[in-house]
C-alpha cells in the first residue's frame, strides 16, 4: 500500500513527540510506501493532480525507537501523482486551505482520503462544534459565535458567570484562547476590537464560551477512530496558564473514560462516521464537548508513553482495511463487468 500524508515539511516533525510521524514510522514498519507533501507542493502536470513529495526510501531495518526512526530515515525528493497512492492521509495543520481541497476533489474517487474532504469542509474549524444542535447545552457548553462586537458585550454583561472564554475560530494548540473575566469589563471592548477587526479592513469570527467549572483540573483529549474511543488521556495546564494543550504548557496524565464521557462519545460517534471523520480528537471539560480537532488531531505519542500502548497501530489497521473493501470492491465489478461482456 502506498500512503501520502499530507502535512508539513519532514524537517518540522517534533521526534519526540509528533502523531504523524508515529503514524509515518507504523506505515514503514509494515513496508508500505510513503510519501509526505504540504499543501502548497500540490501541482496539476499535464492535467494529473500531483504533488513534489518528499519520499522516504525503503528501509531493510526500521528502529522501534521513534528519534532513532526519524534520524536514520533518508528522504529522496520526486514529483508523483496523487491518485496513484491508495491514501491521502490529511495531517496539514488548520487553517484548512480551501484551495487545498479543489486539488483533491479531483482524486477523491481514486484514493481513500482520511477525513473525507466533505468532513473537512464541514469541520474544519470551532464552528463545527458550537452548531452541533444540542440547543439545552447538555453536551456543549453555552456558545456564542459572531464578529457583532455589540452583541458579544451584551452577551458577557447579561450572563451570570464572572468569566468566560474567548477564542478565535480557526486556532489550534491553544493559540489566542483567553479567559475574560467581568471584573475587568473595561478592557473588553478593546480585546474584541483586537479579535474582531484587522488593520486591513476585514474581520473575524470569535467564539465567546461558558467557562466550564473544573478545567483548572485539565481537559480530556479523546482520540475517535470510525466513530469509537481508541485512547484518553488527562491534559493540565501549568501553574502560570488556564490552558490544558501541550504545546501551552499542559502535561499529561493518565485517564479512564467516565460513563458520562463514554455516554458522550456514543452520542457523537455515529455523526462523525456519517460526515467522513474516521480519526478525530475531541476535547472534553466536566463531560462537555469543547472541540472536535479533524485536521491534525494529535496524544498518540503522549498516551502510548502513559499506558505503554501503540495506538498508531489501530489506526493503521483502519486504513487498510478501507483500502482492502476498496480494492474488493473494485475486484468484485471488474469480474461481474467482464461476465456481461463476455456474455
Ligand atoms: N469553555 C471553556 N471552559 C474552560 N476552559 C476552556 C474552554 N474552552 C477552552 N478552554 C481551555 O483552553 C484550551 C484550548 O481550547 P480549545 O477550544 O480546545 O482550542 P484549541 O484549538 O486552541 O485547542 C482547552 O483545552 C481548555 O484548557
Ligand atoms: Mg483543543
Amino acid at each position: 500500500m502506498n500512503i501520502c500524508f499530507l502535512m508539513y515539511p519532514w524537517d518540522e516533525i517534533d521526534p519526540e513527540n509528533d502523531t504523524s510521524l508515529a503514524l509515518i514510522h507504523e506505515c514503514v514498519k509494515r513496508k508500505h510506501g510513503v510519501a509526505l507533501c504540504t499543501p502548497a507542493n500540490l501541482t496539476i502536470r499535464n492535467s494529473v493532480t500531483s504533488a513534489f513529495c518528499t519520499v522516504i526510501n525503503r528501509m531493510d531495518k526500521v528502529s522501534s525507537n521513534l528519534k532513532t526512526f526519524y534520524k536514520q530515515a533518508s528522504i529522496r525528493e520526486e514529483m508523483l501523482p496523487l491518485a496513484g497512492f491508495d491514501v491521502i492521509f490529511m495531517r496539514a495543520n488548520p487553517p484548512l486551505d480551501p484551495l487545498m481541497l479543489n486539488f483533491l476533489d479531483s482524486v477523491k474517487d481514486d484514493v481513500f482520503i482520511m477525513n473525507s474532504l466533505q468532513g473537512l469542509r464541514e469541520a474544519n474549524n470551532k464552528l463545527y462544534t458550537a452548531a452541533f444542535g444540542d440547543s439545552h447545552s447538555n453536551i456543549i457548553p453555552v456558545t456564542h459565535v459572531s464578529k457583532n462586537k455589540r452583541y458579544l458585550v451584551q452577551q458577557i454583561k447579561e450572563s451570570s458567570a464572572d468569566k468566560m472564554i474567548l477564542k478565535p475560530l480557526n486556532g489550534f494548540g491553544g493559540s489566542g484562547v483567553i479567559l475574560i473575566e467581568k471584573s475587568a469589563m473595561s478592557n473588553i471592548k478593546s480585546l474584541l476590537d483586537f479579535y474582531v477587526t484587522n488593520s486591513d479592513g476585514t474581520s473575524n469570527y470569535v467564539i465567546l464560551q461558558e467557562y466550564i467549572e473544573g478545567a483548572d483540573q485539565g481537559d480530556i483529549r479523546v482520540l475517535i477512530l470510525n466513530g469509537e474511543p481508541i485512547g484518553a488521556m488527562r491534559r493540565i495546564p501549568g501553574s502560570d496558564d488556564h490552558r490544558s494543550n501541550v504545546s501551552a504548557g499542559g502535561s499529561v496524565a493518565k485517564h479512564t473514560l467516565t460513563k458520562e464521557e463514554k455516554a458522550l462519545c456514543k452520542q457523537i460517534g455515529p455523526k462523525l462516521v456519517n460526515d467522513g471523520l474516521y480519526f478525530v480528537g475531541i476535547d472534553v471539560i466536566g463531560g462537555k464537548l469543547v472541540e472536535v480537532n479533524v485536521m491534525s488531531p494529535g496524544g498518540i505519542t503522549y498516551m502510548n508513553k502513559v499506558y505503554k500502548t501503540k495506538i498508531q497501530c489501530k489506526v493503521i489497521d483502519f486504513v487498510e482495511s478501507k483500502v482492502l473493501d476498496k480494492l474488493q470492491a473494485f475486484d468484485r465489478r471488474s469480474r461481474l463487468r467482464s461476465e456481461v461482456e463476455n456474455a
